[in-house]
C-alpha cells in the first residue's frame, strides 16, 4: 500500500517518554503520524514528516482538528483527570480506536496492589472508554526501564553513592523501546484490538541489582546504601508529588522478597523476546555519564 493510503495514527504525548518513541516505530512501519503538542515550539523536537496539531488534553475541543480524519489514536494520560471523560467521548466520535498507556492496576501481585492515584485514573479512563464504544487495546507497562535515568543517574553521573529505599524490592523493568513497538504495532494493525496486555521485561531483579547492572554497563561499580523512606520523602519534597512518592515507597515495601510479575506479552506481540535491563543499561550507558 502506498503510505498516502494508510490512515494517519494520533500521537498523544508526543514529546514524552512513550509517545517519543512510538512516532518513531510507526514512522519506520510507513504509517502517517501526527503529533498532539500542547507548546508550538515542541515540533522542532519532532521529525519532519511528523504532521503537528497543538491541542491540550485540559480542553477537549482543542484536539477537534487533529481528530479529524485519523484512525487511531495513542492515549497518555499525565494531565488532570476533570476532562478525560470529555476527551474520550470526542475520541469516539472521530477516531475507529484507541490504544491506551494505562497501568498493571488489575495485576494481582503486591507491587501493583498499593493505593495508587494514578491508578484510579487509568481505571476511570477504561471505563470511559468502555462506555465510548470505541474500539480499544490497553497496554499496561511495569515499571519503565528509563526510570533508572530519573531515579539514579544524578548521583551516578556525580560520582556518589547511589542511595535509596528498599534495595530488596524486585521489578521487572520493561524497556521503552519495547513498549513503544508493541504500541505502534496495536496503533497500526488490527490484530490486537480488543486485547489488554500487562508489559514487563523479560526478569526480576531488585532495585540494588538494577543499579549493579548501570555499573556494569558503565564498566565500574557503583556502591548503593540503603536509605530509610523518610529520609526519601524528605528528599523528594518539592521535586516529586507526595501521593506519588508514597505510591513509590508502598509498592517497594510490597515488593521486597516478592519475585516481579513476568508476561510473556511483549515477545507474544512482537515475535521478539523484551529487552533485558543490562541490554538498556548497556544501551544508555552515555546517557548515565554526560548530562542531558
Ligand atoms: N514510569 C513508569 O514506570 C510507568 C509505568 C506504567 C505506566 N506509566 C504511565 O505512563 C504514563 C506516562 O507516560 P510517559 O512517561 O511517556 O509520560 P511523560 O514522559 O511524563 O510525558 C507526558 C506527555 O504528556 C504530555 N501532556 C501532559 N499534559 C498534557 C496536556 N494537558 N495536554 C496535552 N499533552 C499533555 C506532555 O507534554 P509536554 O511535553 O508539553 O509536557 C508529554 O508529551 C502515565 O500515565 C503513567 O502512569 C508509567
Amino acid at each position: 500500500m502506498h503510505q498516502t493510503d494508510i490512515p494517519p495514527v494520533l500521537v498523544t504525548g508526543a514529546t514524552g517518554r512513550g509517545g517519543r518513541l512510538v512516532v518513531d516505530r510507526l514512522l519506520d512501519a510507513g504509517v502517517p503520524v501526527r503529533a498532539l503538542i500542547r507548546r508550538p515550539e515542541a515540533a522542532a523536537t519532532l521529525p519532519a514528516e511528523v504532521e503537528v496539531f497543538t491541542g491540550d488534553l485540559t480542553a477537549p475541543a482543542s484536539l477537534d482538528p487533529a481528530l479529524r480524519g485519523a484512525d487511531s489514536v495513542f492515549l497518555v494520560w499525565t494531565a488532570p483527570p476533570q476532562t478525560a471523560e470529555a476527551v474520550v467521548e470526542r475520541l469516539a466520535a472521530h477516531a475507529r480506536k484507541v490504544v491506551l498507556l494505562s497501568s498493571p492496576h488489575r495485576t494481582p501481585h503486591p507491587f501493583f496492589q498499593q493505593p495508587n492515584p494514578m491508578a484510579a485514573l487509568h481505571a476511570d479512563i477504561e471505563r470511559f472508554i468502555a462506555a465510548a464504544g470505541i474500539e480499544s487495546t490497553v497496554l499496561r507497562p511495569g515499571m519503565f526501564a528509563s526510570n533508572a535515568l530519573t531515579w539514579w543517574a544524578p548521583a551516578i553521573r556525580a560520582g556518589e553513592v547511589v542511595r535509596w529505599p528498599y534495595g530488596a524490592a524486585e521489578a521487572a523493568p520493561v524497556d521503552d523501546r519495547d513498549i513503544a513497538a508493541v504500541a505502534a504495532r496495536t496503533l497500526h494493525s488490527d490484530e490486537h484490538t480488543g486485547g489488554d496486555y500487562v508489559l514487563t521485561g523479560p526478569e526480576s531483579l531488585t532495585q540494588a541489582q538494577q543499579v549493579a547492572a548501570v555499573g556494569d554497563a558503565l564498566g565500574r561499580r557503583i556502591a548503593f546504601e540503603e536509605m530509610t523512606p523518610d529520609a526519601f520523602r524528605s528528599l523528594s519534597a518539592g521535586t516529586a508529588p507526595g501521593a506519588v512518592v508514597d505510591m513509590l515507597l508502598a509498592a517497594w515495601s510490597a515488593a521486597v522478597g516478592q519475585p516481579a510479575y513476568v508476561t510473556t506479552a511483549v515477545a507474544d506481540i512482537l515475535g521478539t523476546p523484551p529487552r533485558t535491563f543490562r541490554q538498556w543499561a548497556a544501551d544508555h550507558a552515555d546517557a548515565f555519564t554526560e548530562s542531558p
